[in-house]
């Protein structure tokens, strides 16, 4: 054995199991299984053990919407001033003659470094295609293949300013290809995924017509789809219907994905009401971005303020897989962040009221299992023959882990330890009190 892990607690409420890893992947997983290597003398001295103490051990965190090529440019070239969309959407296009691939290199090799910190293992993330340069595609497929071996990076071909809409004559003069053309071309270089932006389309009928068009190149190519989705307040914008429509159409169900769905919460209840069921017989899943959401949508309302969040639970409920991303760390659209997905989560329990004891257990999984699921990780959680992906919390069950935004004791990628942090706690110096607090109920 490369690992062995005694004493932990899992999500699903098992307590004391014992995790042993060999050659990357979990080959012995249950209670009593320290005991039987130890009789079977299947432990080497250079066996690493961990003893989790009761403690929660998860599969990594998972974040299945991501901006990799904006990341961590905050204040370049300017501050986005009034937080909308639009201004950040304007401020990426003021950034992007100045970019650089070392310094987009090397921003998203940074953040990957937090991600590892807080036991973010896997990230989906858009990368712009509409520059005729197609800059900020070749400096992320350079930094998934540095990363490979100890984070899963997933990249969707994302056309920002509308697969229809954008001219890249406008930026380069002698440029022939369309905007389709640059998406196809990032594809062929070696991009997972297919996106979009139906609602930054110039018309309704743009919008219907570039996910039809996106949705068949990705059928033509066996590819999956996430398109950014109605991400507005206009309850009108239902490109959701149509993506769904055309992943039945095309076959593509449990392949596809519509990021943000804000309108939807803006919607008619009665047409919900058959939108649901039209998403779940398609095999369409939603990623809601809560940190995102909250700060961007509402914009144009006075009192009241909508939420703009996306119906997480309605569509839970209705059997939809749904996840959580995070969206933005220090770029256009978002000044805060630090690739911490408890966070993320945090916020989608509180701005869904998803306060019961499930319903917070169902946060968990929304940055865990959920998003690995939509992301359609291979060999993902803790059951024998899984990779040995593992991260070690500071908390005892999923709920508290939620509370305290748990530290991260250790990370284990392949059965190797990569990261691991003290125990957060507080030295008291208060007579007749414990001498430390670690905030643990
Ligand atoms: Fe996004």
């Amino acid at each position: 054995m490369d690992l062995l892990i005694t004493g932990a607690t899992l999500s699903d409420g098992r307590k004391d199991i014992d995790l042993a890893a060999r050659d990357g992947h979990w080959v012995a997983v249950g209670q009593g299984v320290a005991a039987r290597l130890q009789a079977e003398r299947a432990l080497r001295p250079d066996t690493q053990i961990i003893d989790a103490a009761g403690q929660l051990l998860s599969p990594p965190f998972v974040d299945a919407h991501f901006h990799m090529d904006a990341t961590l440019s905050l204040g370049l070239p300017r501050l986005n001033e009034s937080g909308t969309l639009l201004e950040g959407i304007a401020l990426w296009g003021e950034l992007k003659p100045h970019l650089t691939q070392e310094a987009l290199i090397e921003r998203a090799l940074r953040y990957c470094d937090w991600a590892v910190g807080k036991g973010l293992l896997a990230i989906r993330s858009h990368v712009d295609t509409c520059d005729p340069r197609l800059l900020a595609v070749e400096a992320l497929l350079e930094v998934k293949r540095r990363v490979a071996p100890y984070l899963d990076l997933q990249l969707v071909a994302f056309p920002q300013d509308g697969v229809l809409r954008y001219q890249p004559a406008r930026d380069r003069p002698d440029c022939r290809d369309t905007a389709f053309d640059l998406l196809k071309k990032a594809l062929d270089m070696g991009v997972d995924v297919v996106g979009g932006i139906p609602h930054f389309e110039r018309t309704m009928a743009d919008g219907a017509a570039s996910v039809r068009l996106l949705c068949e190149e990705a059928a033509r190519r066996g590819l999956r789809v996430d398109m950014h989705c109605d991400e507005t307040d206009d309850p009108m914008s239902r490109h959701i219907e149509t993506l769904a429509f055309e992943t039945q159409r095309l076959g593509l169900q449990g392949r596809v994905n519509g990021s943000h769905l804000t309108s939807m919460h803006s919607m008619d209840n009665y047409y919900v009401s058959k939108l649901l069921p039209l998403m779940l017989e398609a095999g369409v899943s939603a990623v809601a971005n809560p940190l995102i959401n909250i700060t961007i949508q509402g914009r144009h309302d006075s009192y009241p303020k909508r939420r703009g969040m996306t119906r997480v639970p309605e569509m839970l409920a209705q059997g939809i897989p749904v996840a959580f991303g995070h969206d933005c760390v220090m770029d256009p659209w978002y000044s805060l962040g630090s690739a911490d997905m408890l966070e993320v989560a945090q916020m989608g329990l509180h701005v869904a009221q998803m306060t019961g004891q499930q319903a917070m257990r169902q946060c968990f999984a929304a940055v865990t299992e959920q998003p690995a699921r939509i992301l359609g990780l291979q060999g993902y959680g803790l059951k024998v023959g899984d990779r040995a992906d593992a991260v070690l919390l500071q908390a005892r069950d999923p709920v508290e882990a939620l509370r305290l935004r748990a530290n991260r004791l250790q990370v284990v990628r392949a059965g190797r330890v990569i990261s691991h942090s003290a125990p957060a706690q507080a030295c008291l110096q208060l007579p007749g009190r414990p001498a430390s607090v670690d905030w643990r109920a």
